[in-house]
């Protein structure tokens, strides 16, 4: 079986844990979009991992992970990240391969990025990571990129770096008053990475079509999420890569006609770090109740995170885009003690209802949301096991929010750790 994972909020979703889950019966995990700007958390045994650019499964002993050619590739934050790994006694050597195609993140790119950002003013800020993506997918599109298999060949790679820092040159020095950077200190940072990133380099779309025939199970990883996808996210602010379903396809080369399933993943509420219009975020005592209980900060850049009732207009329109088959909610457990549990059913905007999700970001500043509330529940949940051992109102929620997105919820999670997840055979 082939399926994709996709985050169907804001990111940070708890896509790490679930990958962790999945990844038990899969042979092949994949990451196919965005680059370390992810942050995806697993516990197990006491012990927590983030991985930012590494698919969640290589927690898993003997399973293949691919980075694909979607994903855009620091190479100093990858050879950190084995590092981290097998320091820790994760083996990574001879799992791990990255797609050929996959385009490399130079200083440059991380210096934009910043630059970028600072030069932005109020109401502008995107809050990006910082980490280059944004430059890096730029150069992409713009056809200035450099690829990993582009290492291959050296005085080729020379030429095209040389090429494509002249230019950056221009842009830093013209537009932003910063020094240049000099081509042999790029060149050779670069190439401390090359011997190693080459011998991990594959063609992985050819490498994944054959594993499929082989009848391998194949699961994607999605990082971001639905609403930080470039096309169909709060744009501007959101990341410059498809985090919904049709990046899996381009950003692996494995056709669609290979998935089988297609799963989502929320949040019991919502939450966004960076900046952007979040029409149901909390007030300030609540918002500081539940970051807390949540733990609610950045597992890349440790920002807290914006947090707010669960936005049912949001997650509908990421199950209607993705094609969700079902969904997965996490952290139900951070909801235990409120009174109440408000659920945005629709937005008002001058005068008008609007029940499905605007396509304008400038249009959803404005709107305010339509709430439906529900009755809260007092019990600890870290320690349910079954769905029949949910407070009944906790059950009366899950149910609800089943119905608003028009899917099947597949588990519910009540903690961070693998065991704290309840699996639903018949949905709800
Ligand atoms: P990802 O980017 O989608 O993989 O999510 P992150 O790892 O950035 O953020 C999710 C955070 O929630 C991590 O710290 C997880 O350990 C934690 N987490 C995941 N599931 C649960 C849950 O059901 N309850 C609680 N309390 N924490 C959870
Ligand atoms: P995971 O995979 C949450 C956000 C940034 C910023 C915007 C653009 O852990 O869910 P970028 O650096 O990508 O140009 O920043 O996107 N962002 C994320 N938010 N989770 C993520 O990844 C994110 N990756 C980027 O905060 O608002
Ligand atoms: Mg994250």
């Amino acid at each position: 079986m082939n399926q994709i994972l996709i985050g169907a909020q804001w990111g940070d979703e708890g896509k790490g844990k679930i990958i962790d889950i999945l990844a038990r019966k899969s042979n092949i995990i994949v990451r196919y979009q965005g680059g370390n700007n992810a942050g995806h958390t697993v516990k197990f045994d006491d012990e927590v991992h983030v991985l930012h650019l590494i698919p969640s499964g290589i927690l898993h002993p003997g399973k293949i992970c691919i980075i694909g050619n979607g994903v855009v590739i620091d190479p100093e934050a990858l050879f950190h990240e084995i590092k981290v790994l097998e320091s820790k006694g994760v083996k990574v050597h001879g799992r791990l391969f990255v797609s050929e195609q996959a385009h490399i993140i130079f200083p440059y790119h991380r210096l934009i990025d910043a630059l970028l950002e600072e030069s932005r003013s109020n109401g502008e800020f995107i809050g990006t990571t910082k980490k280059g993506i944004g430059p890096c997918y730029a150069d992409k599109m713009a056809r200035t990129g450099i690829r990993v298999g582009d290492l291959r060949d050296l005085p080729y790679f020379r030429h095209r770096l040389a090429l494509v820092l002249k230019e950056k040159n221009k842009v830093l020095r013209r537009i932003y008053g910063h020094r240049g950077l000099s081509f042999k200190k790029v060149c050779t940072d670069t190439l401390r990475f090359r011997k190693r990133l080459l011998a991990i380099a594959i063609d992985t779309p050819s490498y994944l079509y054959h594993a499929a025939k082989k009848r391998k199970n194949i699961l994607f990883e999605g990082a971001q999420g639905t609403l930080l996808d470039v096309d169909h996210g709060t744009y501007p602010f959101v990341t410059s890569s498809n985090a919904s379903v049709g990046g899996a396809i381009a950003g692996s080369g494995v056709s669609p006609t290979l998935i089988d399933n297609v799963i989502g993943v929320v949040k019991a509420y919502t939450t966004r770090v960076g900046e952007g219009p979040f029409p149901t975020q909390f007030p300030p005592v609540l918002m500081k109740q539940i970051q807390t209980k949540g733990g609610e900060f950045g597992s890349t850049t440790g920002r807290p995170r914006r947090c707010g009732w669960f936005d049912a207009l949001i997650a509908r329109h990421s199950v209607r885009i993705n094609g969700l088959n079902e969904m997965v909610i996490m952290k139900l457990d951070v909801l235990s003690g409120l009174d109440e549990i408000k659920i945005a059913v629709g937005y008002k905007l001058n005068g008008k209802t609007y029940r499905d999700f605007p396509p304008s970001s400038c249009k959803l500043v404005r709107c305010r949301p339509i709430y439906e509330t529900m009755k809260g529940w007092k019990q600890d949940l870290t320690a349910v096991k079954r769905w029949k051992d949910l407070p009944l109102n906790a059950q009366r929620y899950i149910r609800r929010l089943s119905r608003l997105m028009e899917t099947r919820i597949a588990m519910v999670s009540v903690g961070s750790k693998r065991s704290q997840t309840i699996r639903l055979t018949n949905g709800k």
